[in-house]
């Protein structure tokens, strides 16, 4: 870079760190006339600053900066690599097509085989499974813990038919790993963890997204961090895995060059697959029927900064989420609030767990609640006074997924071969009909912490 090129960069750097420094002096927080979502972004001048310093690289595709944050997710989850794609739902997409992959024999997930799933939660975790013409087995959830009812993991199963387990971490509650992860490795079936709402999580010790072959994450601005559209699938163990992932990734390609570089493989003019001719262009060989969906580098270089902080997002996750429910303690006769699995009740600042059981640690996405049966006031009373109030709140995603419109119609397209549904879904049903959930992101204060709390306890009392 030259001198005058140097030092108009450093101009346009410091100019941007004095924007937003100005910017977030001017952002206050008006009692009752300030919105309080229940998510966002949370950014500083150092993620502006890195996204800014990146766009004037002009490095369009994925390039350094992906590569940077590709290792450094993978080595803060404790995963063998991450490969990023363009969302949450990309990274589902891709992490379940790698396993489609005629290139893992026997194993592979062909179109008719079943795949378990949870009955409620975001319907892209499961989309997947319909988008390579398996068929999506769902099992009901506990209404407390908002996961999967591990019992009804056996009554799913079908010899020679299920291939795979994929569910997700419900709002950052890792679900009952031991039983899962013993099904699957039981029955020699792959396990994709959605880890998309919980970056942090810890199950025994563990991070979440290190127990299955895939994991995956979101990156959009309510996640535990964020570079605009986003997310990654992460590859635990299995070096294999990650060329497949990156293969779905990129248009399908065998070639495995990073963008901007050719002849990895040292044979580029040199191999003979399917039935062209030999020496055909490695780059434009494609041995997978795949998709584009990378982000490009600005993007990256904004995550990276976010992932600096990502310890400190997590703790604010979890003090805010203590933070609710002792202040909502005293509504305890008319709201049912989450547990961690395993947890048997809450105590100031923590929980009681069942005995023998492996220690829960979320990284909470959100505080869900459940409006008790024969309560006072409706789930829809709390909801409407809340948004009066300006507070954002929502529901349990697609709740019963089955219900959706979707799902109806694909039911009735395919003569109800398309899904099955195991014993019964009372439990997603339940979280449909009385849940609710409100933010703990750490762009949230204690004082907004508070009001929401306030705002819930009126509405409770009428
Ligand atoms: C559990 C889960 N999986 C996947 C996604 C999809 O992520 P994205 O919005 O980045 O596509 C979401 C979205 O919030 C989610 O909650």
């Amino acid at each position: 870079m030259d001198e005058r090129e140097q030092v108009l960069r450093s101009e346009i750097i410091e100019r941007t760190r004095e924007l937003i420094r100005l910017r977030k002096k001017s952002e206050r927080f008006i009692p009752g006339e300030s919105v309080i979502p229940y998510a966002g972004r949370v950014y500083d001048e150092e993620e502006v600053v890195s996204g800014v310093s990146s766009m004037l690289d002009f490095w369009l595709t994925l390039g350094p900066e992906g590569d940077a944050f590709e290792r450094e997710l993978a080595a803060f989850i404790g995963v063998r690599s991450s490969v990023l794609v363009n969302s949450g739902s990309s990274a589902n997409l891709v992490a379940f097509s790698a396993l489609t992959s005629h290139l893992l024999g026997e194993r592979r997930i062909r179109p008719g085989d079943e795949v378990i799933t949870a009955a409620a939660g975001f319907p892209t975790t499961v989309a997947p499974i319909l988008q390579n013409g398996a068929v999506p087995v769902f099992i009901d959830i506990d209404p407390v813990t908002a996961n999967c009812r591990v019992e009804q993991l056996e009554d799913a199963f079908v010899p020679g038919k299920t291939k795979a387990v994929m569910m997700a971490h419900t709002l950052g509650n890792p679900f009952d790993l031991t039983e899962v992860k013993r099904f699957c490795d039981d029955k020699g079936l792959w396990l994709i963890e959605d880890n998309c709402d919980a970056l942090g999580s810890r199950y025994d010790g563990k991070m979440t997204g290190t127990f299955g072959d895939l994991s995956t994450q979101s990156f959009y601005p309510p996640h535990h961090l964020t570079m605009g559209e986003g997310g990654a699938v992460n590859i635990v163990r299995n070096a294999k895995l990650k060329v497949l992932v990156e293969s779905f990734r990129d248009w399908g390609r065998d070639c495995w060059c990073p963008s901007g570089k050719d002849n990895t493989c040292k044979k580029r003019f040199d191999w003979q697959l399917g039935e062209l001719p030999h020496g055909y262009d490695h780059k434009y060989i494609y041995s997978h029927v795949g998709y584009n969906l990378k982000p490009i580098d600005p993007q990256a270089a904004i995550g990276r900064a976010q992932l600096r902080k990502v310890g400190g997002f997590i703790q604010a996750r979890i003090d805010n989420w203590q933070r609710l429910r002792s202040a909502l303690a005293p509504l305890e006769k008319h709201l049912e609030f989450m547990l961690p699995t395993h947890a048997d009740g809450w105590i100031p600042g923590g929980f009681t767990w069942k005995t023998g059981s492996p220690r829960v640690e979320p990284s909470w996405f959100a505080f869900m609640m459940l409006v008790k049966p024969g309560a006072p006031f409706t789930r829809a009373d709390l909801a409407r006074a809340l948004d009066a109030a300006k507070i954002g709140n929502r529901m349990l995603f697609g709740g019963n997924l089955v219900r959706q419109p979707a799902f109806v119609q694909l039911a009735k397209d395919s003569s109800g071969s398309a899904f099955r549904v195991v014993g019964g879904s009372q439990g997603a049903d339940d979280v449909m009909n009385r849940g609710l959930f409100v933010g703990v992101y750490p762009g949230l204060t204690f004082e907004m912490l508070d009001r929401i709390a306030a705002t819930i306890t009126a509405a409770a009392h009428g």
